[in-house]
């Protein structure tokens, strides 16, 4: 049984025909796909465009969604194994993920980084627990990626520039300012499909302090080794726009600083001139601007920018809905696993 957790796990074929198929619910929404069968949708964190999209995109192949926000509308649950629960959990993943299991046939989960220790953040306890206790596909929501964003952001590109071949493409992914540490996730995927993808990628960011995590520096290493393409590290803002066809912008917690944000913020407050502009965008090669969403307008990127012809983040957030029915429409096609 499959879960999609990562893009890595996917082959460059797969992920093509899910593009494909995501294209193809572009042109005509509606379909059967799911007729007759559910997904959890259980959010630990907050959201707009993943909660709508994923409903809406099981109403239109013919399916049901259930959201539970665990803590909230559902019981707060236990990840740690021989844990002695007498905490606030009131039951533990082992016995949700495989109730869930027995009544519906996919379980997504939005579970963000607790931001205090990035070793334990890293190893993505909530997402792969559901994983190993569940009886059918887990999707990943954003964790410490966030892969449904990867498939958006790669089909807007795909046809924005009307091909589906995205080599020789000179890729900035920028770190942008926010007043508050934010998760690497978006960050990371993007590092991942755009090298996937065999783009010639820089990852522009403040310092060395905010360069990612090893686990995705190799991932993007080992895709320019399988695909093509070039990877690259700048701290130079005006260098790294110069003649960029793409630049794709998101803030993101130094990983150094991790759990002791205070003496992160002076770095980041010292790097507000990050901010995508209409100055930097000129430097590129007629390039085209996008972000996962949501954004602070005029602290990660101005008016301007987000209100100009060459801003592709709507595009890309209304990918997320046809992304998500081709991912939801491949998992639930499989055979059920044994309760
Ligand atoms: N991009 C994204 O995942 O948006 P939400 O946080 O609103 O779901």
């Amino acid at each position: 049984m499959r879960h999609f957790l990562s893009t890595q796990d996917w082959s460059r074929d797969e992920l093509d025909a899910l593009l494909a198929q995501a294209a193809a619910f572009k042109r005509t929404p509606a379909g059967t796909q799911l007729a007759g069968k559910s997904i959890a949708l259980l959010f630990f964190n907050p959201s707009m465009r993943t909660r709508t999209s994923f409903e809406l995109g099981a109403f239109q192949l013919g399916g049901h969604a259930i959201v539970l926000q665990p803590g909230k509308d559902a019981w707060p649950i236990e990840f740690e194994l021989g844990a002695v629960m007498d905490g606030e959990a009131e039951e533990h993943v082992a016995e949700v993920a495989r109730v869930l299991s027995r009544y519906v046939d996919l379980i997504g989960v939005r579970a963000f980084p607790k931001f205090r220790d990035w070793s334990v953040d890293r190893e993505d306890r909530v997402i792969q627990a559901f994983a190993r206790h569940a009886r059918v596909p887990v999707i990943n929501m954003e964790t410490i990626t966030h892969p449904m964003q990867e498939l958006a952001h790669i089909l807007a590109l795909q046809q924005h520039f009307g091909t589906s071949d995205l080599r020789g493409r000179k890729y900035v992914l920028t770190w942008t300012y926010h007043p508050r540490p934010l998760n690497t996730a978006v960050a990371n995927s993007a590092l991942q499909i755009a090298t996937r993808y065999g783009m010639d990628v820089t990852l522009l960011c403040p310092t060395p302090e905010y360069l990612l995590d090893a686990r995705y520096m190799e991932h993007a290493r080992r895709n320019v080794a399988a695909h093509g393409g070039s990877l690259s590290i700048s701290h130079d803002p005006q260098a790294a726009y110069r003649g960029a066809h793409v630049v794709y912008a998101k803030s993101w917690g130094a990983l150094a600083y991790f759990g002791r944000w205070e003496q992160e913020q002076p770095i980041r407050d010292a790097h507000r001139h990050f901010i995508v502009d209409e100055a930097k965008m000129a430097l590129t090669d007629h390039g085209v601007f996008s972000h996962c969403l949501p954004l602070r307008r005029n602290v990660k990127a101005t008016d301007a920018v987000m209100d100009a012809a060459s801003c592709i983040a709507i595009d890309e957030a209304e990918n997320r809905l046809h992304v998500q029915k081709a991912v939801m429409a491949s998992l639930a096609a499989q055979p059920r696993g044994a309760a």
